[in-house]
């Protein structure tokens, strides 16, 4: 969040935006605060005093719509005191629960989906002015045919905002929204669209705009990333076409890419990886489960033996590189045998670290459709321990072989633990900095908060389940902003 002071005097009023969810969530925030700024928007931490609150959310997992609706309910009460606020309900819960959202909370004035977000700004003055309702949403996938239900889910990529960002280094870039995977669990198909890849041209281009902005990192997302797939000026673009096209803007120092689907991790895109040194050595590939029964219910489109095979051709090519996973445990139908076999992938795999679910039934899914959510909440429970201990186990031991050795690290800034006040130190040139190696592992180690933005040497010393330890490398090699703002002390 910005600070008064660096906010325009004259505005329109105050914005408050709460992100849940994913990271294309997290983007989408970035650029509609970045086209609401130019309508003079400024922003509050204060979610009781704004002129205009916004929701973006996610409706992957139950409790995170909760989430939403407990805020909404806090600000029902509010707004008899302030009858002025606007509320908005955008993203993932809009285009799923649609008109249902006024039903339960009648004190929302704007609904707005992930395939909308432009219409937002309008939105808001129309919403002032007039004191009405307002709902835009795309179509459903089954309500007209696929090109038409695609072209109501408009890629909404405009304006960025420096601001919004994490770090001001490291920026996120949609190459495709959507997803045409229809895993049996999963809703994302129906709250973001169909599959739907952006043209090359355009994504080079943002890439430039971010890497004159200072960016030094960018991410591109995709809910398929590996699927990514686009013919312009007669051209077939695959995503390792497009690595390679964007590998050369200079200023970009690191490429990375999430989520990938294991079906699709094609060998030109291993070689991508391994050939292009910009590009991070670290592959997001969710397993989700480690039992072909349970894969063939989620409609993975893979078994046990086809995941091994891709694990094996991304350790022939990259011997080195990270791979992460996801998993859900208490699927419908979910044996202790089959979580056995899950724990067993992970035993296998011995992946850099996993995030872990407890399903949870989801409305318009075929999961949801065609069976009873059988799993007692306390064995999810237990299971999703287990599952954490486990990963926890091997991250630890994987992370301490790295103990000795000398990591590349993109700084990032100072850690939160290094909050102005939480670590006592005189020193303000010395302050307990975090950043990321090539593979996506997490390192601390105490430097100039001055170096955030560049690549710096770092000696590790120690680790934990998630973190390496490090003391800098001094007469390190370093680039970008080091050359324009040199360490002092
Ligand atoms: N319940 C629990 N986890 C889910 N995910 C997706 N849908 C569900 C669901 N209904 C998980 C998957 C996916 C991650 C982003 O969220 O593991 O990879
Ligand atoms: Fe959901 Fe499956 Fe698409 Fe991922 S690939 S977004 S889990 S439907």
């Amino acid at each position: 969040m910005s600070s008064p002071e660096t906010q325009p005097t004259q505005h329109n009023g105050k914005l408050y935006i709460e992100t849940v969810g994913c990271q294309m969530n997290m983007l989408d925030s970035e650029l509609v605060v970045a086209a609401l700024r130019q309508q003079q928007l400024e922003l509050t931490d204060d979610m009781y005093e704004a002129d205009t609150v916004l929701f973006n959310t996610c409706s992957v997992r139950e409790h995170a719509e909760h989430k939403i609706y407990s805020q909404l309910g806090r600000l029902k009460f509010n707004k008899r005191k302030h009858p002025q606020q606007v509320i908005g309900v955008i993203g993932c819960m809009a285009q799923k629960d649609q008109e249902l959202i006024f039903q339960k909370a009648p004190h929302v004035d704007l609904i707005v989906g992930t395939g909308q977000l432009g219409e937002i700004p309008r939105m808001i003055t129309e919403a002032r002015s007039t004191r009405s309702r307002a709902i835009a949403v795309s179509l459903g996938r089954k309500g007209a045919s696929r090109d038409e239900v695609a072209s109501s889910f408009e890629s909404y990529d405009r304006l960025r905002d420096p601001e919004m960002r994490p770090s001001p280094y490291q920026a996120f870039v949609r190459i495709m929204t959507g997803c045409d995977k229809f895993c049996t669990y999963c809703v994302v198909p129906m709250t973001r669209g169909p599959e739907q890849s952006r043209p090359p041209s355009h994504i080079r281009t943002e890439v430039q705009t971010l890497a004159r902005q200072g960016v030094k990192e960018v991410t591109l997302l995709g809910q398929t990333v590996n699927s990514y797939k686009v013919t312009e000026n007669g051209k077939l673009y695959r995503l390792s076409d497009l690595l390679a096209f964007i590998h050369d803007v200079e200023g970009i120092e690191r490429i990375k890419f999430v989520t990938n689907f294991p079906k699709d991790m094609t060998d030109d895109l291993l070689q991508a990886v391994r050939d292009l040194p910009k590009v991070c050595r670290y592959l997001h590939v969710p397993a989700q489960s480690g039992c072909d029964e349970m894969l063939k219910r989620m409609k993975r489109g893979y078994t046990v033996d086809d995941y091994r095979e891709m694990m094996q051709r991304i350790r022939a090519t990259m011997p080195k590189c990270a791979v992460s996973s996801d998993f859900i445990v208490g699927f419908c139908g979910e044996t202790e045998e089959s979580f056995q076999k899950s724990m067993d992938l992970i035993r296998e795999f011995r992946f850099k670290n996993s995030f872990i679910f407890k399903y949870s039934p989801r409305p318009f899914t075929k999961a949801n459709e065609l069976w009873e959510d059988d799993i007692p909440e306390d064995v999810k429970r237990r299971r999703n321990n287990e599952m954490l201990d486990l990963q926890n186990e091997i991250s630890e031991e994987d992370n301490a072989e790295f103990i000795g050795t000398t990591v590349e690290v993109l700084v990032e800034g100072p850690s939160k633990n290094d909050e102005k006040g939480k670590i006592e130190n005189t020193d303000e040139h010395k302050r307990q900095l975090v950043g990321r190696t090539t593979c996506d592992r997490i390192v601390v180690f105490e430097g100039n908060p001055r170096l955030a933005g560049s690549l710096v040497e770092v000696d590790v010393l120690d680790c934990t389940q998630t973190t390496l330890i490090g003391s800098i490398v001094t007469g390190h090699r370093t680039h970008g902003l080091q050359l324009e703002l040199p360490v002092i002390g």
